[in-house]
C-alpha cells in the first residue's frame, strides 16, 4: 500500500516511525487511508488462481479477511460468490464495502470490523481467503490461528514475495520464499505457487485445506 500521502501530523513521519505506532494509531492510519488514497491492490490472476483450484467455489461461503473497500467482494461475485464476509479493521472501508456490494444478489451478506487477531466470530465459513493483508496484521501467529479457527475447508492467502522490508510500505512481516508461509500456517495438505511478474514484486499464492 503506497503511504506516501498527505496525512496531516503523519506525512513523512509515517514511513521512519510506523514501527513505534499503537494499535490504535494503525487502526486511524488505515481509516485516513482507506478515506483518501485507496486503490485496489489484487492482482485478477491472484484471485482466479485460487478460485480455480478450490472445488465447488461457487457454492462456498467465504470471509475476506482485509477486505478494504469492497472490490475484492465485487470480484468474487462475478465467479459466484454468494455467501460473503468482508472484515477489515477500518470502520471506514466496511462502510464503503457495503455502499459498493449491497445492492448485488446474494444469499448472506455481512461486515465485520476489527483486527483479525481480535475477532471473536464463532460463526465458520468455507473459506477464509486473506490477499495482500497478512503481511500487514500485527500478530501473525495470532491472526493465522484465528484464521485456522474459522475455516472449515480451506484458507487461501495471497502475499508479496519480499526478501527485506519494502521502503515506504507498512508490512509488518515478510514472506521471503514460499516455505516461510507454508510453515507459519502449518497444514499438511496445501498447494503453493509464485507468479513472476513481468515488473515488480512475485507473489505467493496459497491454498491450505483443512483437516
Ligand atoms: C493492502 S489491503 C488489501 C485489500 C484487499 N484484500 C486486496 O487484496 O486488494 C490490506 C487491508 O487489510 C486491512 N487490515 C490490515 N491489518 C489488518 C488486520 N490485522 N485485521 C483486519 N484487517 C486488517 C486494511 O485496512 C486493508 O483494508
Amino acid at each position: 500500500m503506497n503511504m506516501t500521502v498527505d496525512i496531516p501530523g503523519w506525512n513523512g513521519k509515517f514511513s521512519r516511525d510506523w514501527r513505534s505506532y499503537s494499535k490504535e494509531q494503525i487502526k486511524e492510519l488505515y481509516e485516513i487511508v482507506h478515506q483518501k488514497v485507496w486503490k485496489r491492490n489484487f492482482n485478477k490472476k491472484d484471485i482466479l488462481w485460487l478460485i480455480f483450484n478450490i472445488d465447488s467455489w461457487s457454492s462456498l461461503s467465504v470471509l475476506d479477511v482485509g477486505c478494504a473497500i469492497g472490490h475484492m467482494g465485487a470480484f468474487l461475485h462475478r465467479f459466484g460468490t454468494r455467501r460473503y464476509c468482508g472484515l477489515d479493521v477500518s470502520d471506514i472501508a466496511i462502510k464503503k464495502a457495503w455502499a459498493r456490494l449491497h445492492k448485488l444478489q446474494w444469499l448472506d451478506l455481512q461486515f465485520i470490523s476489527s483486527y483479525i487477531e481480535d475477532n471473536k466470530l464463532s460463526e465458520t465459513y468455507d473459506v477464509v481467503l486473506c490477499s495482500h493483508t497478512l503481511e500487514h496484521v500485527l500478530d501473525l501467529k495470532k491472526a493465522i490461528a484465528k484464521m485456522k479457527e474459522i475455516a472449515d475447508k480451506y484458507i487461501a492467502i495471497v502475499v508479496p514475495m519480499q526478501m527485506k522490508p519494502g521502503g515506504k510500505s507498512y508490512h509488518t512481516h515478510i514472506f521471503p520464499h514460499p516455505d516461510i508461509l507454508v510453515d507459519a500456517v502449518g497444514l499438511d495438505q496445501y498447494q503453493v505457487d509464485v507468479r513472476t511478474p513481468a515488473k515488480g514484486r512475485r507473489i505467493i499464492r496459497y491454498i491450505g485445506r483443512i483437516p
